[in-house]
């Protein structure tokens, strides 16, 4: 750590010269004065310090800005392609009133350029990390030459990449060649405004990621939940055209590096600290990757083929990602469009922008057209729509985050295509009409700290927590530190290890306040995970019900991803009822109780919260019992927000666990809240029971709990399914009303199935009439991967061909 020394050196001298050496202002160089190696100019408020550095093994000199706090943390670098070989280097204003770096023969290494001369012309470091060279009689504000205007590898808030328009001349991102070596390396990041504005990493001149275009709120998406943490911008007018961000919270430092690889990182530190935490880098996966996969086909980082060709196109030859038509456009009538949902649009390599259109006169436009391949309709900044059409191969689509809406793109295809093509004995074939995308974990992660990064907080030392409040409706979600956790967990021990959930081990720990806590902690190499967590926090942050386990905080710290809850010391359920010692703990009272907790907790997912919630992984390990047994749903790893007016949604990847999922939902992946009624019923049947549903054996028939509670029902010997302990405590008439309204829960067609509002008054209105329930859905037992593949030979003959992935054992 050759800086840490030379910076303890540095704050040493420091000490001992500031006052002899530079003026009271410790910000500002003026023209007697200078900045040799071992002295630095610290910004104000202390965020930024300027001097020199010799970074990581080299020896040369270089002078840069880093933030004072973090001195690794190099923000911009003067002399980049000029390194002083020695320590004799000295930084200080002309008499011309240029600032220059001059070595030990007191030749220019470097200089800002600025031509003509200066009356009283003073340097300084602002707070912002920009060094300004000013006139000091001038007005505040109107600088000669600024830091800000030639970039290095990182963008600070209130910097500026794109384009000045009078000039031609370009600002943008250069990486380092390497960690020892500023010069400039392969990789840039700069506004491409070919067509409509979008930020691109290039290798030399090859392009190997792009954001999507600008759309007025963010680069080729618009998150679903509000960005709390950063507000991208795009400034267009006569003069200049440029990409800029201002962090929402001021107790935060932020900053975009580009790294020596080629990984944009936007890194988040709170002021004061030196760690840094990574938001999100891109390209954040293959999909990422600019032209991953070949012409006219869709990247999707979830699927097993993750390139797959649009539908109406077929692979080139057998090894190739490109894609061709089937048959090719005639430009005859009968030709349509087939729509993409929610992607980042194709490349703009060959493309007519049309603004002002609607969709429909978008359309027509491109069917005018015989060589348009594609339209869309896109938003533009100010709110402005613009006709998009594409000629030519379309390269470079990929879903979008579930938790961004990308852009709809509409394909044209010749009228062959567009009938049914049913043939998907090729599997090359399969439609790729993406309804719900998908999560890609590391942009989401950004959305987590959203919700974490608010605008006020307030520090609890004691704690070792840092509290995050939200606007007036939101629930405060404290950001724990991992010192604080580690002391709580006893360094995670094993003794404290209490769970392994799907996602990573749980562990209990204890607050100084004597809290009991349970610590969830993602698995550094779990991807899932990651996307869980994010969706976790995002959904659990805005629910609160007794019903709902309660997120205490959660803590995002280098590599660290953990989630804090409420310890719940009866566990889960599932070690309860299924246990054939603690399942005399649960008498009738507290399993009719429960059941009620379940639904209020799940109504109130459903309609009473201000979203509305399908959890889609109900399950008796998801639900917690405190100490009270009052259960607790837990687990939102997988539960979605669906709009107010969508009844159901579908989704590509249909996660879940088997034995609770509905049929509706493993077969073609539609969800709606009355796939959550199903799994309710399953497990009102099981509380009931005392029996899982899966891998439920009897000895007369090969059906699970759901067929065998069927048989009895028909036969009139519902109470026969009753767990035999219950016998002394339970209300005959209660257990048979719970048994009707479970059958009724897991009747085979949703439409069917009553909703949790009317589930809830079956169960505890006595006076209710309920009706005669229909056959259950899935009730033989099958074998999972059996079923598993028949599932997915029945998936892919529908029009919408859904990957299917059932998470066992979570
Ligand atoms: C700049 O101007 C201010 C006020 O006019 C004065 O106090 C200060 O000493 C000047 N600084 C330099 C470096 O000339
Ligand atoms: C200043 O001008 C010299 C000579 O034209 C050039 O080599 C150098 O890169 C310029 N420096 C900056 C900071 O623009
Ligand atoms: C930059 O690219 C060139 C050509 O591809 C390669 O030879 C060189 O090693 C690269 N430099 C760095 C720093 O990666
Ligand atoms: C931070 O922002 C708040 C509210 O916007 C403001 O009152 C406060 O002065 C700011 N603090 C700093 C250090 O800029
Ligand atoms: C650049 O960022 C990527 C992604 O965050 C990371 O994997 C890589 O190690 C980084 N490279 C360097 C040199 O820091
Ligand atoms: C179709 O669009 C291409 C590309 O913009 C253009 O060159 C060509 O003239 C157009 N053809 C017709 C018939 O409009
Ligand atoms: C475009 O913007 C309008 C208004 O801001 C919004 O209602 C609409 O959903 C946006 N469309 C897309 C595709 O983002």
């Amino acid at each position: 750590m050759e800086r840490a020394s030379i910076f303890t050196l540095i704050c040493f001298l420091l000490l001992v010269f500031s006052h002899l050496e530079l003026s009271k202002e410790a910000d500002v160089l003026a023209v007697d004065g200078s900045v040799s190696d071992g002295e630095t100019l610290v910004s104000s408020l202390e965020t930024f310090e300027l001097g020199f550095f010799s970074p990581g093994k080299s020896r040369n000199m270089y002078l840069g800005i880093w933030y004072k706090n973090s001195p690794e943390a190099v923000v911009w670098v003067a002399n980049r392609n000029n390194p002083i070989a020695d320590t004799k280097g000295v930084l200080t204003v002309s008499g011309s009133g240029n600032l220059v770096i001059l070595d030990r023969t007191k030749s220019v290494v470097w200089s800002s350029n600025v031509s003509g001369t200066v009356e009283h012309p003073v340097a300084q470091l602002l707070d912002t990390g920009n060094l300004v060279l000013k006139d000091n009689k001038s007005m505040p504000g109107s600088y000669l030459w600024q830091s800000f205007d030639s970039p290095s590898d990182t963008l600070l808030e209130g910097m500026k990449i794109g384009w000045n328009l009078k000039t031609g001349e370009e600002r943008y991102l250069t990486s380092w060649r390497s960690a020892d070596d500023p010069s400039p390396g392969n990789f840039t990041y700069r506004l491409d405004i070919t067509g409509l504005p979008e930020l691109v990493i290039d290798r030399g001149s090859m392009k190997t990621y792009r954001t999507g275009p600008w759309n007025g709120i963010g680069f080729g998406a618009v998150p679903a939940v509000p960005n709390l943490v950063f507000k991208p911008t795009v400034i267009s007018n006569e003069n200049e055209i440029y990409y800029t961000f201002e962090a929402v919270s001021n107790a935060t430092n932020m900053r975009l590096w580009l790294n020596q690889s080629g990984y944009l990182q936007r890194l988040i530190s709170e002021q004061g600290s030196n760690q840094w935490g990574v938001l999100y880098s891109v390209p954040f996966d293959q999909c990422g990757s600019y032209g991953f996969c070949g012409a006219n086909s869709v990247c999707s980082s979830r699927r097993p083929d993750t390139c797959e060709c649009i539908k109406g196109f077929i692979p080139k030859s057998q090894r190739s990602t490109n894609c061709v038509r089937e048959s090719s456009l005639d430009c005859q009538r009968g030709e349509g469009f087939l729509r993409l949902v929610g992607v980042k649009v194709p490349d703009l390599s060959k493309f007519h922008l049309n603004e002002n259109l609607n969709r429909e006169q978008c359309k027509g436009e491109c069917l005018k057209n015989c060589s348009c391949t594609a339209y869309a309709n896109l938003n533009v900044s100010d709110g402005r729509t613009s006709c998009l059409m594409w000629f030519g191969d379309l390269i470079d689509i990929s879903e979008v985050s579930e938790v961004y809406r990308g852009e709809d793109i509409f394909i044209r295809l010749p009228a062959s295509s567009l009938g049914l093509t049913r043939d998907s004995s090729t599997r090359n074939r399969l439609t790729v009409i993406i309804s719900v995308s998908i999560i890609s974990g590391a942009i989401i992660l950004g959305l987590v700290v959203f919700i974490i990064w608010r605008k006020s907080r307030k520090r609890d030392e004691s704690l070792h927590l840092t509290r995050f409040k939200g606007g007036k409706d939101e629930r405060e979600v404290p950001l724990f530190h991992l010192s604080g956790i580690e002391i709580a967990t006893d360094n995670f021990s094993f003794r404290n290890l209490i769970g392994e959930g799907g996602f990573g081990p749980v562990y209990k720990g204890n607050l100084p306040t004597g809290q009991e806590i349970a610590v969830k902690r993602l698995s550094k190499d779990s991807g899932q995970g990651v996307e869980q967590f994010a969706n976790e926090v995002v959904l659990i942050a805005k629910l609160q019900h007794r019903n709902l386990v309660a997120l205490l905080g959660c803590c995002i710290q280098g590599e660290e991803r953990m989630l804090i809850y409420e310890y719940m010391p009866n566990k889960s359920l599932d070690c309860l009822i299924f246990d054939h010692k603690r399942r005399e703990e649960l008498s009738w009272k507290n399993r009719f109780d429960i059941v009620l907790g379940i639904a209020r907790g799940l109504l109130y997912l459903h309609q009473d919260s201000k979203l509305q919630i399908i959890h889609r992984d109900l399950k008796a390990s998801n639900i917690l019992l405190d100490s009270n047994y009052i259960p607790k749903i837990s687990d939102f790893g997988l539960a979605r927000i669906i709009g107010g007016n969508d009844e159901e949604t579908k989704t590509n990847r249909v996660v879940g666990t088997y034995g609770y999922m509905a049929p509706e939902y493993a077969v073609d992946g539609t969800f709606s809240v009355k796939s959550d009624v199903f799994s309710f019923g399953v497990l009102l049947l099981e509380i009931v029971s005392g029996k899982k549903n899966r891998g439920y054996n009897h000895p007369d028939h090969r059906n699970n709990l759901l067929g065998h509670a069927w048989l009895l029902w028909n036969e009139d010997r519902a109470l026969e399914l009753m767990d035999t302990i219950l016998e002394e405590s339970c209300v005959r008439s209660e257990v048979l009303r719970f048994i009707h309204v479970g059958l009724l829960c897991v009747q085979e067609s949703p439409e069917d199935r009553p909703p949790m509002s009317s589930v809830l008054v079956k169960l505890t209105n006595e006076e209710a009439t309920l009706p005669q329930p229909k056959q259950p859905g899935f009730f033989i037992q099958r074998e999972p991967y059996g079923s598993f593949s028949a599932i997915r030979t029945m998936s892919t003959l529908t029009e919408n061909a859904v990957t299917i992935s059932i998470l066992e054992g979570r």
